[in-house]
């Protein structure tokens, strides 16, 4: 079933997320995002959804009692004729490997600064993501409605922290704590914008001639010239073919909470972030969009409805028209899959779904056999290469607390590996029956005692490990390695053996002093 619709509707979408530190203002940027989309009439509307959600308890108990999010939300709008699909990185302060898988799905990223902070721990970690999937971003400066830092020392900051050309496109006018608008690089326009009550509805924005701007605002406008002269002299231009390949990134300033800035950064994504494209399979070979249905799993969300205790699995689509009702294949399995229940996703809301296209996330409900990272198919069999493991930082071991129900503990392991809760860790040389948990985020331990007990029925004792930082090794070098004190090398279920350090310093002591040991460093790290 091959299609020319699959290449034309591929062609009209979007799929970014966006990676943040929290607070640097995702959660508020997205409503703004959907408000000049249309696709809300009033910001307020997504944090208005998640109090209705919490209200009326349907997602898990862990999620409520922490009041934070757990799960990444697919949220998807038209635009100027485009179909945009933003898939939500979690935003709570303690990410699971959830938030680095998203970006496996995303063909873009938006990386949102706060310009008083400029680049948090979180961000730089999921850049790095970005970077190794060498994923066009663009970076969008927030906060500039108040005082923060020089907009100037945040560019260079970005060249030295993470190695980042960034290119402004719009660059901001106005004093700290009182910004005006912005001028457009591209057009050498000044976009002045007026202040809306809490920014619920467009700016209304006023275009602003140089002479007249020069006059109206003074010393703010000259200023913004100046540095935008600068701009030009060091070259900092929009330069589309290196944004593609990752290495530099269109930059725009702005205001999420007064809407400055926002359409620019819209129109942006629109008009420079890449539509989907072929993707390769685990061979290197690309698949055609036009080619039948595929796709694959990059997140597992259970529990959605503790009353049916159903899972649903989000699908990236790769290529070909995917319909509801189709029975596709579970290439791991090699089983039919049918897909009766497809459910798009808009916040915790779930719709049905009847057809959706490269790009596009498509909810599969009752996912029982579907795995993080496994490849659906119609017709001409695929396999995509598997989504990488990230690097854990955090380790420990987990009992079940009671040795009789050391079945359902056994069982409820291996689902929620499965799953990609957590990544679970051997030590082959003992054999012990007490699995190393390995993750990126406490939450995900949290996530993993919680479902055990009340999933499967085993309670679970966890303790902490001195270990810190892990490397992938090869059998050879953990021979050595496991007579060096102070590491320990276990092998994670998808059978990479992975050396485990109770310190940086530890490791790089170890790195010195045999530096023919194989020790490479995990996406994330
Ligand atoms: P997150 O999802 O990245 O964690 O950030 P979120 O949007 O929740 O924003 C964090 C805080 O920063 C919020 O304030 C939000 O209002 C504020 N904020 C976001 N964008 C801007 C901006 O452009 N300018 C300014 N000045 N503030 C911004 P809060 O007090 O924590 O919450 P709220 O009571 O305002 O909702």
């Amino acid at each position: 079933m091959s299609s020319v619709p699959a290449l034309a509707e591929a062609a009209r979408r979007r799929t970014f997320a966006i990676i943040s530190h929290p607070d640097a203002g995702k959660t508020t940027l997205t409503e703004k995002l959907l408000l000049y989309a249309g696709a809300v009439a009033e910001a307020g509307a997504v944090k208005a959804r998640a109090g209705r959600r919490r209200a009326t308890s349907d997602w898990m108990e862990l999620e409520q009692q922490r009041g934070i999010s757990i799960t990444s939300t697919v949220l998807q709008f038209g635009y100027r004729g485009h179909v945009v699909n933003l898939l939500d990185t979690p935003g709570h302060r303690d990410f699971s490997e959830d938030t680095y898988r998203v970006l496996a799905a995303a063909d873009a990223a938006v990386m949102v600064l706060d310009a008083a902070k400029g680049i948090e721990t979180q961000t730089r970690k999921l850049f790095e993501v970005c970077r190794a999937r060498r994923l066009p971003t663009l970076t969008f400066l927030n906060k500039c409605d108040r005082p923060g830092r020089e907009p100037l020392e945040l560019v260079d900051e970005l060249q030295d922290q993470i190695d980042l050309r960034a290119t402004p496109l719009t660059w901001p006018v106005g004093i700290p704590g009182d910004l005006r608008g912005v001028i457009d690089r591209r057009h050498g326009a000044f976009v002045r914008y007026t202040r809306t009550a809490r920014g619920a509805v467009a700016a209304p924005e006023e275009l602003v001639e140089a002479a007249r701007a020069e006059a109206e605002e003074g010393d703010a406008w000259r200023r913004a010239t100046e540095e935008c002269n600068l701009l030009d002299a060091v070259g900092a231009n929009l330069d589309v073919k290196s944004f593609l390949a990752g290495e530099t990134s269109p930059l725009f300033v702005g205001s999420a909470l007064t809407n400055f800035g926002v359409r620019h950064l819209l129109d942006a994504i629109v008009d420079l972030a890449p539509p989907p494209a072929p993707r390769n399979d685990a061979d290197g070979i690309a698949r055609g969009l036009d080619e039948p249905f595929s796709g694959f799993v990059f997140k597992v969300q259970a529990n959605m409805d503790p009353a049916h205790r159903d899972r649903v699995a989000f699908v990236r689509i790769c290529s070909g028209h995917f319909e509801r009702g189709m029975t596709v294949t579970h290439e791991p399995s090699g089983r039919p899959f049918a897909t009766k229940y497809a459910t798009s996703v808009f916040g915790a809301e779930r719709d049905t779904i009847d057809e959706a296209w490269p790009g596009d996330v498509v909810g599969l409900v009752n996912a029982a056999d579907l795995g993080v990272g496994d490849t659906l198919f119609a017709e001409a069999p695929v396999t995509y290469p598997p989504i990488p493991r990230f690097a854990p930082e955090l380790f420990a071991v987990a009992r079940a607390r009671d040795s009789s129900r050391s079945k359902q503990f056994r069982r409820g392991v291996e689902q929620l590996e499965q799953e990609g809760v957590v990544q679970v860790l051997r030590d082959e040389e003992v054999g012990d029956p007490a699995p190393i948990l390995a993750g990126v985020g406490q939450m995900q331990f949290e996530v993993f005692v919680h479902r055990l007990e009340h999933e499967f029925g085993a309670g679970v004792e966890l303790t902490s490990t001195p270990y810190r930082v892990a490397r992938r090794t090869d059998s050879q070098t953990a021979a050595r390695l496991r007579s060096t004190s102070g590491v320990r090398v276990l092998t994670r279920t998808d059978g990479v053996l992975l050396a485990l350090f109770e310190s940086p310093n530890w490791l790089a002591r170890v790195e010195a002093d045999h530096p023919e040991w194989t020790l490479d460093r995990l996406v994330g790290d």
